[in-house]
Order: structure tokens, then C-alpha cells, then sequence
């Protein structure tokens, strides 16, 4: 039986990760301005550390994690998701003891066992970042201006923030109590998991997909009306930031997003071009993370975000369709054998000055060698016999029309480098 790539997990080919090293460069370029360094941690993590900082209610844990036990019998767990994992690198390295705020960004694979769709994958990768150690508004805004950045640095418009304050500890009580008392009479019609979650965890409710159970979701109260004044406040002063520099957002007071960690600001970056799967990025603020993990109250609290990067430069890729693969600069074609080795020597100092080089297999037909130069996309191709290694004078031939010129090695770099790449 043919062996193929697991369902929901797919290759990601040169003309995919062409837009994956784009996304993730600007990522790093930008995040840099903002004084965010990079963290990896992990891909495999203790289940414990999931059930406890996303929640066991939420889907992701009780559906989607890829958990296996170790040949010790401990219980493992592919990440699908990082925050957790960062949280516990803050927690387990003392973090906060460095001087200013923890900035740390983090690119990589996640693991869900969704149902595969559209922007929608099994293995997924993640671009997120995390501020820890502070709980200002400000800090709030600035995470939410280096989004904007990004985007506008990716080219892409079109995609909206949708904003909402979830809350904290101190208004959770009061809202669970309205929620189950507005669930308390429909519980009976609704599926199994909310007629659970409104014992153990209302606010998860939210995140149902039954379309029956929707009606009466749609009549539950908002937060709104519940948040104490701390979290009113806070989401007043990050909406008065965000207006005072020009980010625009939209208010969506069900949108509660499917990880208990958070508390106050939450937020997406949706994108109409996306179709179902529109959420671009999600993220938010978690105060009481770390210290749910073990950290003491003075490190802080933290807020923070993840790019859905295949969904993201599908975004790129509707804004900028022109964008082309770095093309081969020069195909070097050694006539016999004899010429390989120069050819190689000459390939060497190319690439050292900057140029993309490929050599072509020796003794093969001119031609053939010719027509795949031409079909990797190099504007020149050199071809070299005896007669050219012994002059130290190169034959370049222009693909597109034919001529051909004799160069010395400083006139044929100079001739490439005014090319330049992806010509
Ligand atoms: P999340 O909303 O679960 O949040 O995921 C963030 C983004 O990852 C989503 O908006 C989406 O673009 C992408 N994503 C999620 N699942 C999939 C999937 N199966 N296939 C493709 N893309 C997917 C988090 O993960 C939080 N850790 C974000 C965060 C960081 N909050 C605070 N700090």
C-alpha cells in the first residue's frame, strides 16, 4: 500500500513554504522593533500542563490533543498550542526576575485533531507572541499596534479586529450564576457537552457548533453587564488607546474564545477572504497563568497572541498574487566531465558574491541542459569546454534570446548581481 501523509498533516512544497519564509521574516522583523526576542520550548509537553492552563472543559483538550503515554506510563502531549508552554518556561526559568517585561515570540508546529478543512489542519503552524510580567492597558494596545504592523507590512487589508473584555475572577461568579440561571430551562434541548459545561464551566457553552443549540445560545446575557469595575475599566483605557492611535476594531461581546486562560481583553483578526475558517489570529490576556502554573503574584500577568500562519499568508497570497519564487540566477554547464571541477570552484565564489547557482549534471545533451536551465527560471545559462577553462574567458549565454558573450570572471558576476535574484 502506498504510504501517504496523515490526514489533516500536509507538505508544505516550495511554492508553499516560499510564503511561510515571507510570513516569517516579516514575523521576525517586526517583532524585533517591538524588543521581542525568541523562545522554543518544546513540541511535546506533560498532559497536565494543558488540562490545567486551557482548561479540561474547553474542546481543545477534550477532543482535539494528541495524547500518547511514554514508555514510562507518563502521559504526553503534542502541543496545540504554545502559550501554555511559554507560560511554563516563564514560570520554570524565574522569568520575571530579568529586568522589564518577558517579550517573547515563538514560530512553529501545533497539533489539534480537528476535522480537516480549508485553513483548517491537523498539524497547523502558529506565529504567537507573549508579553508577561505586566497588566497595563498600554501594553494591551502595543501588542495590538505590532499586529497592525505586521499586517501592513504583509500587505494585507481587509482584516478586521473583533475585541471584547471576558472578565475576570472577580465578575466570573455573579456570570456563571446568570448564565445557568438563563440555561436552567433549555438545558433539557440542548446537546450533551452544554448540558455539562453549564455545570462545570458555563462560559464554554459558547464555544458550541450544534446548530439546534444556537437559538438559545444567542439569547444567553452578555458579559458585559457583569465585568467589575477593574476589568470596566481596563477595557475603557485600551479602547480609548486603540481610538487615540488610529487601530480600528469592532466590539463583539460573545466573543469569548475557546481557552480558559483568559481573562479581560480578548481578540481575532478575522478576514473575509478566508471563507469558514476566517480567524487569522486569536489572543488575549491571561492574568492568573503563571500563577496557576506556580509563579508567585509579582510576576504578573500576560497577554498575547497566535498567527495562524497557513490561514495567514493565504491572506498574503489574495493581496500580492504577483509574488514569485526566488528564481536560479545562473546555470553553470560543464560540457564533459573534464570541467566539472572548475565549474564547481567558479559556483563556489558565485555563491559567496551573492548568486544563486545551480550546476548541471556533465555529459548530458546541450540542449537538455539549456531547456531545464530555461525551466528553473534562470536568465543565463554558462556553458564551458576545454577551450574556456584553458582562456579563463566564459561563454554566457542570455536564455530568453540566445546571444551569447564571452565574460571574464569579474564581468560575469557583475552581469549577474545587475540581474539580481528572482529576475
Ligand atoms: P487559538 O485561537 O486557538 O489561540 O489559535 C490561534 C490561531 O491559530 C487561530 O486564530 C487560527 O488562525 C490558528 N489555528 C487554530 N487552530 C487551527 C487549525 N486546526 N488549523 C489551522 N489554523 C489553526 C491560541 O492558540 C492561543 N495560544 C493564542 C494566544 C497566545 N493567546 C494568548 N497568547
Amino acid at each position: 500500500m502506498k504510504i501517504t501523509a496523515i490526514r489533516g498533516m500536509r507538505d508544505l512544497l516550495p511554492e508553499d513554504t516560499f510564503w511561510f519564509e515571507k510570513l516569517e521574516a516579516a514575523a521576525r522583523h517586526v517583532f524585533g522593533l517591538y524588543n521581542f526576542d525568541e523562545i522554543r520550548t518544546p513540541v511535546v509537553e506533560p498532559t497536565e500542563l494543558f488540562t490545567r492552563a486551557v482548561g479540561e472543559e474547553t474542546d481543545i483538550v477534550g477532543k482535539e490533543m494528541y495524547t500518547f503515554a511514554d514508555r514510562d506510563g507518563a502521559s504526553l502531549t503534542l502541543r496545540p498550542e504554545a502559550t501554555a508552554s511559554v507560560a511554563r518556561a516563564y514560570v520554570e526559568h524565574r522569568l520575571w526576575l530579568r529586568p522589564g517585561l518577558a517579550k517573547l515570540y515563538y514560530i512553529g508546529p501545533m497539533f489539534r485533531r480537528e476535522r480537516p478543512q480549508r485553513g483548517r489542519y491537523r498539524q497547523f503552524y502558529q506565529i504567537g507572541a507573549e508579553i508577561m510580567g505586566g497588566n497595563s492597558p498600554w501594553i494591551d494596545s502595543e501588542l495590538l499596534a505590532m499586529l497592525q504592523h505586521l499586517l501592513d507590512v504583509c500587505g494585507i487589508t481587509g482584516a478586521e479586529l473583533v475585541l471584547n473584555s471576558v472578565g475576570c475572577a472577580l465578575d466570573r461568579p455573579t456570570y456563571y450564576a446568570a448564565l445557568r440561571e438563563a440555561l436552567s430551562s433549555r438545558l433539557s434541548d440542548m446537546c450533551a457537552d452544554c448540558q455539562r459545561r453549564a455545570v462545570s464551566n458555563p462560559l464554554r457553552v459558547f464555544d458550541c457548533k450544534v446548530e439546534r443549540d444556537q437559538p438559545i445560545i444567542a439569547q444567553l446575557p452578555s458579559i458585559e453587564s457583569f465585568l467589575e469595575p477593574n476589568c470596566r475599566n481596563h477595557f475603557a483605557q485600551l479602547r480609548q488607546l486603540l481610538d487615540q492611535h488610529a487601530i480600528a476594531y469592532r466590539i463583539d461581546p460573545r466573543l469569548v474564545r475557546g481557552l480558559d486562560y483568559y481573562t479581560s481583553t480578548a481578540f481575532e483578526f478575522v478576514h473575509g477572504a478566508l471563507g469558514a475558517q476566517n480567524a487569522l489570529l486569536g489572543g488575549g490576556r491571561y492574568d492568573g497563568l503563571t500563577q496557576e502554573l506556580g509563579a508567585p503574584a509579582e510576576a504578573g500577568g500576560g497577554i498575547g497572541f497566535a498567527i495562524g500562519a497557513d490561514r495567514f499568508v493565504m491572506a498574503m497570497q489574495a493581496a500580492d498574487r504577483a509574488a514569485t519564487l526566488a528564481r536560479l540566477q545562473v546555470m553553470l554547464i560543464p560540457i564533459t566531465p573534464a570541467e566539472l571541477s572548475p565549474l564547481l570552484a567558479l559556483a563556489q565564489r558565485l555563491r559567496r558574491a551573492g548568486v544563486r547557482v545551480e550546476v548541471a549534471e556533465p555529459g548530458r545533451k546541450l540542449g537538455k541542459s539549456l531547456e531545464l536551465a530555461s525551466k528553473l527560471g534562470a536568465p543565463f545559462a554558462l556553458v564551458a569546454g576545454a577551450d574556456e577553462i584553458a582562456s579563463g574567458k566564459w561563454k554566457l549565454k542570455t536564455l530568453a534570446t540566445s546571444a551569447q558573450v564571452d565574460v571574464t570572471d569579474d564581468e560575469l558576476l557583475a552581469r549577474l548581481q545587475a540581474k539580481g535574484a528572482g529576475a
